[in-house]
């Protein structure tokens, strides 16, 4: 099957095409010409993913899908969640925004930052250290002949102190998931984060679904 993915993120679509194996033909939304960034001002997962397969749909009418994922740290009341890809630029302006925007390193380097700011109120208060739990949420949204399907998927873990590892991409690094205790999601093999992560799920129940229907 022919499927347009609106992604311009080159881990995202080589994930999904391990995922998703050969008998879908993804195709990026560059190859069919675009070439700006897809607008991303829903307030949810879902709402992204389906405004960006709704932006494909509406030029070409032909089956596509989207995901929009993050990552959601229970100590910083759910941040980054929906703005994930530009944590590091929020609050900034222009010239400054742009330069550290879909900066990976400068994301991460906020997150620990605000996790040990948490850790630092809290010592003061003499309150617990809080808990470094955090989850990636994917939601993907699948357009055929101009209908929206939704699938959604979770993976559980904690935030770890420093960075290790140099597969995956985004905040892979510092994320230590729970089925792989010790190490972080860079440092599993591509082939046993597709088996666990977020958009594995995610893809995989699409994938069922399409074959079913
Ligand atoms: P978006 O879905 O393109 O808005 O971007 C989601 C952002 O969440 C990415 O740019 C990454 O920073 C982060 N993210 C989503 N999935 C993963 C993952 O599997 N590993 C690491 N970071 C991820």
């Amino acid at each position: 099957m022919k499927l347009i993915f609106a992604t311009s993120n080159k881990g995202k679509m080589r994930e999904a095409g391990e995922i998703l194996g050969p008998s879908f033909e993804l195709l990026t939304s560059a190859e069919v010409g675009i070439t700006e960034d897809i607008p991303e001002t829903g307030s949810s997962f879902r709402e992204n993913a389906l405004q960006k397969a709704m932006y494909i749909w509406d030029r070409f009418h032909v089956d596509c899908m989207a995901d929009d994922s993050g990552l959601e740290v229970d100590a910083l009341g759910g941040a980054p969640g929906i703005y994930s890809a530009r944590y590091a630029s929020l609050g900034l302006e222009g010239a400054e925004a742009e330069k550290v925007n879909h900066d990976f390193s400068k994301n991460i380097d906020k997150l620990l930052y605000e996790l040990t700011i948490k850790e630092l109120e809290a010592m003061m208060a003499g309150s617990p250290a809080p808990e470094r739990t955090a989850r990636f949420r994917c939601a993907v949204a699948l357009v055929l002949d101009g209908e929206p399907h939704f699938f959604d998927g979770t993976i559980e873990g904690k935030i770890a102190y420093e960075r290790s590892g140099n597969g995956g991409f985004g905040y892979d690094p510092v994320f230590i998931p729970d089925a792989y205790p010790d190490m972080s999601l860079a440092e599993v093999a591509e082939e046993d984060k597709n088996r666990i992560s977020h958009r594995g799920e995610a893809l995989r129940k699409m994938a069922r679904f399409l074959k079913e229907s």
